[in-house]
């Protein structure tokens, strides 16, 4: 049986202190949330914020890792580090990664096996872009995308793998995919991780929804069959906005 898994990626925004006042306030007002709950702060607030959740039923992740343990990478952040800090979950493949930062399948692969291996949970992003989806390519991509991302991921590590499914036209702009659209997309998903993994793997990954969630279409998205959650951006960084959508229903 699933569970529903609603994250909050709050991108590069908020200073320590705005982070710990966010972080305190959802803490008290999750508490009695019934879901699965996890924050993504930028790199420089996860101390301040991992020492406010911890404890509490939201977990602390990372919106990034550098694809190799250690080294010579300036600018990178690796696993041994994230780990240090408290970090369980990473994000990857976001599409402000591969769009802006023009991160390849290829690299963000190595990225998901390598948290895998240091004993991480992975959000897996995918999604089309708008000429994609026009071109009638959205389930294509998807599909690129979700294989080539779990490529050579054991099925006994499928367990931390969550997938979220964002159209990246639905991303800061406002516009939702459909409750429908994003099922479909969301069942042609599990579909391949079917083809991928078999059955039971299809029926019990989580595929989080992730564009332009808000209080105001959360419930009507998590009442699809195939959507198990949300991967929320702007609608993350306050209280107000987020534990609706935490709570939704
Ligand atoms: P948004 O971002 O909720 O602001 O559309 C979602 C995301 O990029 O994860």
């Amino acid at each position: 049986m699933r569970s529903y898994y609603i994250a909050g990626n709050w991108k590069m925004h908020k200073t320590r202190s705005e982070a710990a006042e966010l972080a305190k306030a959802l803490v008290a007002q999750l508490k009695d949330g019934k879901h699965k709950y996890l924050v993504a702060p930028t790199f420089t607030s996860l101390e301040t914020v991992g020492a406010i959740v911890k404890g509490s039923n939201i977990l602390l992740g990372a919106q990034n890792c550098a694809p190799e343990e250690q080294g010579a990478h300036t600018g990178e952040v690796s696993v041994l580090q994230l780990k240090d800090l408290g970090v369980e979950t990473v994000i990857l493949g976001h599409s402000e990664r591969r769009h802006i930062y023009k991160e390849e399948d290829e690299l963000i692969n190595k990225k998901v096996k390598l948290a895998l291996k240091y004993g991480f949970e992975v959000i897996l992003c995918v999604g089309e872009l708008l000429e994609e989806r026009e071109a009638g390519k959205a389930e294509a991509v998807c599909e690129s995308q979700t294989v080539k991302g779990l490529a050579g991921v054991a099925l006994a590590d499928l367990a931390r793998v969550t997938i979220a499914y964002e159209p990246v036209w639905a991303i800061g702009t406002g516009k939702t995919a459909t409750p429908e659209d994003a099922d479909a997309i969301h069942a042609y998903i599990r579909k391949v991780v079917g083809k991928l993994y078999g059955a039971d793997a299809a029926a019990n990954i989580i595929i989080q929804y992730g564009g332009s969630v808000k209080p105001e279409n959360a419930a009507q998205l998590m009442a699809k069959e195939n959507i198990d959650g949300a991967l929320v951006g702007g609608a993350a960084l306050k209280a107000d906005t987020f534990v609706p959508i935490a709570k939704f229903g």
